[in-house]
């Protein structure tokens, strides 16, 4: 595989956690494409150590910012563009918490006090990042930017909880967020919805084994994987996917477009 189909471009990649994140394996395959980045993620989660330990084997820089904080935001799209001398080509948003979720509360009793952070982390902290590009005129034209996001936003999967209707707000706000940004300078904006993959996150969710192995018998190509997922993401930032803008893409296997398959009844 060619390894410049992002050279010269700058991104920032929000989410990189641990080295299972999703956004660990993005920023990898960025780097390696030739990219520029700048990774983030919330100040509770540098305690850990693992994201200046990603920043310093991609030589590049890592900024604290709560994606939550329009003030944090600013500072970080604005050492951003010190570091990287101009305006950004790409964004990553692989952001996601459900407080209802992580305190084991059922869905039929939750507390919605938790469900309006759940929100705000989860889908709101996307149009807070949108609207602070667009306003201090951030991307470059033809600039891409990503959300990644999971099927039960658009059916019913239990134990994904209030989770589901973050993805749907997340989805939506890529939709009309991409209206705005596509007429202002060509930027696209779209969502990928991803396989179930063993992540902190992922494996956070009740049941996560039976759910994992629900998807991949259920997809003719299986679950696809986070290193999969990167490849995708690499192809959307890149100058190959200039027309595609406003979508919700499934990058699971085939599985959405499944009704039955017969190796869910084999043993
Ligand atoms: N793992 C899966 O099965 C799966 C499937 C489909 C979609 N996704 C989505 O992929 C994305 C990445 O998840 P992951 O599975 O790699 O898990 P992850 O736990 O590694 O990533 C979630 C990230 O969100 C960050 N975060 C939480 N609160 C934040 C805040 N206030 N400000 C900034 N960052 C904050 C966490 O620190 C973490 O890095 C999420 O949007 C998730 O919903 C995951």
């Amino acid at each position: 595989m060619a390894n410049n189909l992002l050279s010269g471009k700058k991104g920032i990649i929000f989410g990189a956690l641990d080295e299972n994140s999703i956004a660990t394996k993005v920023a990898e395959r960025c780097h390696a494409e030739g990219a520029q980045l700048v990774l983030t993620n919330a100040p509770v989660a540098f305690r850990f150590g693992t994201i200046q330990k990603l920043a310093e084997k991609l030589k590049c820089e890592a900024i604290p910012a709560d994606a939550t904080s329009m003030e944090d935001l600013e500072n970080l799209f604005t050492k951003s563009e010190e570091i990287f001398g101009g305006k950004f080509d790409f964004v990553l948003h692989s952001i996601g918490m459900s407080l209802n979720v992580r305190k084991k509360k059922e869905y039929t009793n939750l507390k919605h006090d938790w469900m309006l952070k759940t929100f705000d982390i989860s889908a709101i902290s996307f149009h807070k990042v949108m609207q602070t590009l667009f306003t201090k005129d951030l991307m470059n034209d033809y600039g891409s930017i990503l959300g990644l996001t999971y099927i039960a936003a658009q059916r019913t999967f239990p134990d994904y909880s209030e989770m589901a209707e973050s993805k749907a707000l997340l989805e939506s706000f890529a939709r009309s967020f991409g209206y705005h940004f596509g007429t202002k300078n060509k930027t696209r904006v779209n969502t990928i919805s991803q396989s179930p993959t063993w992540t902190t996150a992922g494996s956070g969710v009740k049941g996560f084994k039976e759910f994992y192995d629900y998807a991949d018998k259920m997809s003719p190509l299986g679950n696809t994987s986070a290193e999969a997922c990167a490849d995708y993401c690499i192809m959307m930032f890149s100058d190959l996917t200039r027309g595609v803008t406003m979508q919700n893409l499934f990058h699971d296997g085939g599985f959405s477009n499944m009704g039955m398959n017969p190796s869910i009844l084999e043993e």
